[in-house]
């Protein structure tokens, strides 16, 4: 190699590496915007979960006559305003009585996510289980494997990225409050046993019951890379460019 050469190799050997660092530097960083913006769902999902708990669910109003879509529910109240005075309810009062159907935390949540599974949100979210209820809620591989890991390793979660995904699921840790429906059929009330005889059960005090998973758009490429560039980052890459560029030219002069 001559003497004049080898700067230019050098050079461009340099500039591999500032570029594979900015890179690399640059994925670790969506990366870690990516899962915090994952964090932030679950987030949401946990404390719409802690909301709808501190009412024991929440109590949904279907007038008869105006019949509205109810999905599942765990328990019906029906009141009448007149049949505590009359007896017989005539037909222009059969037309006031009201239904008021249960909405627990977790059909709340499933709700949620059924809304957000059709909107045209790219953010997705389930809360699921390996001791499942209701089938929709079943485990997909990624959630599987996350249920596991969480149990084997105790971490409160994890992420993967996949197909132009990133995947991340938290712990859902099981407390006294789940053990009234989740303990065993027998214990449960009938509203939840007559809709789910047979599973969803077996949840332990302070052992994971499922996960709370969450599913982001990650798309990380140089463009990304360049896109997330603004004026300040260009003139310093400029400046290193420069700076190099005078440190090398001083140097094979001599
Ligand atoms: C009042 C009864 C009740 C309580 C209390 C309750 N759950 Fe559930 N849970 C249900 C029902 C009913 C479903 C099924 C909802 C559906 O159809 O999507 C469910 C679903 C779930 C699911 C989704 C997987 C599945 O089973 O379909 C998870 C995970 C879950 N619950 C965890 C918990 C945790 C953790 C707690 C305690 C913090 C808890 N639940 C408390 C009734 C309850």
């Amino acid at each position: 190699m001559s003497a004049k050469k080898t700067p230019s190799v050098m050079l461009m050997l340099i500039a591999l590496f500032v570029g594979s660092t900015l890179y690399f530097s640059g994925e670790s960083i969506y990366r870690s915007q990516a899962t915090e913006q994952a964090r932030t769902v679950a987030d949401l999902v946990e404390n719409i979960g802690k909301w709808a708990s501190q009412y024991r669910g929440l109590w949904v109003k279907d007038s008869k006559g105006k019949q509205i879509d109810l999905g599942s529910h765990l328990d019906t109240l029906v009141v009448t305003p007149s049949v505590a005075n009359n007896s017989e309810i005539t037909p222009e009062e059969a037309n006031d009585i009201m239904q008021f159907h249960l909405k627990n935390p977790a059909l709340i949540q499933r709700e949620i996510s059924d809304l957000t599974e059709k909107s045209a949100s790219t953010t997705k979210f389930r809360i699921t289980s390996d001791k499942y209820m209701n089938p929709k809620n079943a485990p997909n591989a990624f959630e599987t494997h996350a249920i596991n890991e969480i149990r084997k390793t105790n971490a409160r979660e994890l992420t993967k990225v996949e197909n132009g995904e990133l995947h991340y699921a938290r712990a859902l840790v099981a407390t006294e409050a789940c053990m009234r429906c989740h303990d065993t059929a027998a214990k449960a009330p009938a509203a939840v046993r007559d809709l789910y005889p047979d599973q969803g059960y077996g949840y332990e005090v302070g052992k994971v019951a499922g996960v709370i998973a969450v599913t982001i758009p990650y798309q990380y490429s140089p463009q990304t890379l360049l896109n997330g560039f603004d004026l300040w980052a260009w003139l310093s890459f400029a400046g290193l460019l420069l700076v190099l560029a005078i440190a090398f030219r001083s140097k094979s002069s001599k």
